[in-house]
């Protein structure tokens, strides 16, 4: 099997200006070591306009955290008012973009393959995808969840290559947990992760289901943290409120020392 390196990233969502993220990274900064960061991966994902005031004090600090962002459009430029093109955030040295957030496709009408697009943008413009998937509660409790994520995940990867998608994220983030406070049992959240690693295994190959990095999403906390991410096929979590005080998310990302 192959060593996944863990990954935590914290989705700001539409919080913090720039002068409110600079404070917030720099408190980061401290309250990270070099062994927290050694051991995972962490990623940051402010909105557009902290963009470039996070990567100014990322680059400046040498701060080893990965900036993210929450979304962008698939073409390189044009007539698209009020969208940001993958290009564009390549050239401030974003390097993860999440695409299909459910708040996305819940809220702005993103379909599955919109997402695709986005995916095979955020791939040519040499960043990496967290593709995000989930279902509601009436979809759980109709019995619906598993059709439901096979099909999130098969439309979303259409037409992209093996070796992408091993390079990229896949974040289960069930929206009745999203900022509820109701996460998934440690249980309920492995074993939809096992069910998208085993979508992309017969999609792909063996390998490549083994590559692939899985996190979950959904009201993760410092008390949660621990527990979620010593499932199996869990690799690491994509972390909304939680995310917004350096404390909080600096614990979350320190889950192996407590
Ligand atoms: P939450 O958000 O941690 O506040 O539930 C997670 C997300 O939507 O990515």
């Amino acid at each position: 099997m192959a060593e996944r390196k863990p990954i935590i990233s914290g989705n700001w969502k539409m919080n913090l200006n720039h002068f409110e993220a600079i404070q917030l990274v720099q408190k980061l900064s401290y309250a990270l070591t070099k062994d927290d960061v050694e051991a995972v991966d962490v990623s940051i994902h402010p909105p557009f306009t902290d963009l470039r005031s996070v990567q100014t004090v990322l680059e400046a600090d040498k701060i080893p955290i990965a900036l993210g962002a929450q979304n962008c459009h698939w073409e390189s430029s044009g007539a698209f008012t009020g969208e940001i093109a993958p290009v564009m955030l390549a050239k401030l040295n974003v390097s993860l973009v999440i695409a299909g957030h459910s708040e996305r496709r819940q809220l702005f009408g993103e379909t599955n393959q919109d997402v695709n697009r986005k995916i095979k943008a955020i791939l040519n413009a040499e960043m990496t995808p967290i593709m995000a998937c989930g279902e509601t509660l009436e979809q759980r409790e109709a019995g619906e969840m598993e059709e439901h994520i096979v099909t999130q995940i098969t439309e979303g990867l259409s037409g992209i290559k093996s070796e992408h998608v091993a390079d990229m994220v896949i974040a289960y983030e069930p929206i009745w947990a999203i900022g509820t406070g109701a996460t998934a049992t440690p249980e309920d959240a492995q074993e939809v992760c096992a069910l998208v690693r085993a979508t992309v295994g017969n999609l792909y190959t063996s390998g490549t289901a083994d590559k692939v990095r899985i996190q979950y999403g959904g009201s993760v906390k410092p008390g949660t943290a621990p527990e979620l991410m010593s499932q199996p096929d869990i690799d690491g979590a994509l972390i909304g409120g939680a995310a917004l005080s350096s404390e909080d998310f600096a614990h979350c990302i320190q889950y192996r020392l407590r």
